[in-house]
């Protein structure tokens, strides 16, 4: 169902592998507990569903619903039917508010508007394609930085952060809290525990994860990177965090290991084409970076909040078992 609908729902980037989509709907992206509900109709078919994240350390009054509907079925009241099924289990979990992300000019995005979703942030995915152009703008840009970053040393690792690192890592995970983010989202305090769970997720999707880091003169870990290679799409790498330390701001790390990223990956992972990320329209100095590197955006992104008693409150035109 979902691949079948991404020709309208995303059409820009190409389907994630299976055992990637297994490891969202299991285990979420983020680590946290999920639910998975699955809703056929009165033949058995399933005609949708929805994967429901239940934090439980930080936003324990929020919930994470992803709604899903086959295409051949949408428009009949389904994808409403199953939102007020998983403000329930948000409800029943001590949630009290609903929030998810959707494509502008998708239907999921006139779907979170009618349900009478508040719209929060607005988020930019962009692109960037790797190819010789890029590789030979790489050393100029490494050069820009290499003044300002006098004194830090690149390392870098693939898969599970090495013990030295677990705690310096933890810390610049924490310092994302910095990031732009909605003011009912609780930014999420990391330590060696989440850290090695978080990872647990990553390989059990089969992903291949790859960590840049500049570590200062003093030892401490300043900045970080991390890109994830789905082995079902190799042709796409997906950037994931990048985060430098408050106090090491102002050095051009950012750039810097993002460079740095991309030499790891032009030999880790010759077959990348496409590189592709996620930052709030309010996150000047990433997306300065991501500029500077030659991003250009694809799609729109917008953060949604509904209220559980309103997603009850919803009038159902279908009826789903789920
Ligand atoms: C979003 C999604 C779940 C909606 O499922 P659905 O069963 O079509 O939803 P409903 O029939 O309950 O639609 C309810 C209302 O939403 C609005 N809506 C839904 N899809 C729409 C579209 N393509 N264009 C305009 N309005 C739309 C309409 O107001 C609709 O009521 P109406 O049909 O009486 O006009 C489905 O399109 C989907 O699976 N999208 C991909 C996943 C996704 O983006 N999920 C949302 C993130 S939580």
């Amino acid at each position: 169902m979902h691949v079948a609908g991404l020709p309208v729902d995303d059409p820009s980037v190409p389907p994630m592998g299976l055992s990637q989509f297994r490891g969202w709907w299991a285990s979420g992206f983020s680590g946290n507990p999920m639910q998975a509900w699955l809703a056929t109709d009165d033949s058995g078919e399933p005609v949708g569903g929805y994967a429901l994240e239940l934090p439980v350390r930080e936003n324990r009054a929020n919930a994470f619903p992803f709604v899903l509907v086959s295409p051949s079925r949408r428009r009949q009241g389904i994808g409403t039917a199953l939102l007020i099924h998983a403000a329930g289990v948000a409800g029943g979990a001590g949630r009290s508010l609903l929030m998810s992300g959707t494509r502008m000019g998708a239907p999921g995005d006139a779907f979170a508007e009618a349900a009478g979703s508040r719209n929060c942030m607005l988020e930019a995915r962009r692109r960037l394609g790797i190819d010789a152009g890029l590789r030979a703008r790489l050393a100029g840009l490494r050069a820009q930085c290499a003044p300002h970053a006098a004194g830090y040393t690149l390392r870098s690792w693939r898969e599970r952060t090495p013990p030295e690192f677990l705690d310096g890592v933890s810390a610049v995970f924490t310092a994302l809290g910095d990031a732009p983010h909605e003011d009912s989202f609780e930014p999420e305090g990391w330590d060696v525990e989440r850290l090695r769970a978080f990872e647990d997720t990553i390989a059990e999707r089969g992903s291949r994860l790859y960590t840049v880091a500049a570590v200062s003169a003093a030892g401490e870990l300043a900045a970080l990177t991390q890109v994830e290679v789905d082995p079902g799409q190799p042709q796409w790498g997906w950037q994931e965090i990048t985060a430098v330390l408050r106090q090491h701001r102002g050095h051009r790390l950012g750039l810097l290991i993002k460079v740095e990223m991309l030499a790891v990956l032009a030999s880790a992972e010759p077959q990348l084409r496409q590189m592709a990320t996620y930052n709030s329209m309010e996150n000047e100095h990433m997306v300065a970076i991501n500029d500077a590197l030659g991003y250009q955006i694809t799609d729109h992104f917008r953060t949604w909040e509904l209220d559980v008693t309103a997603a009850i409150a919803l009038s159902r035109a279908a009826s789903v078992e789920a």
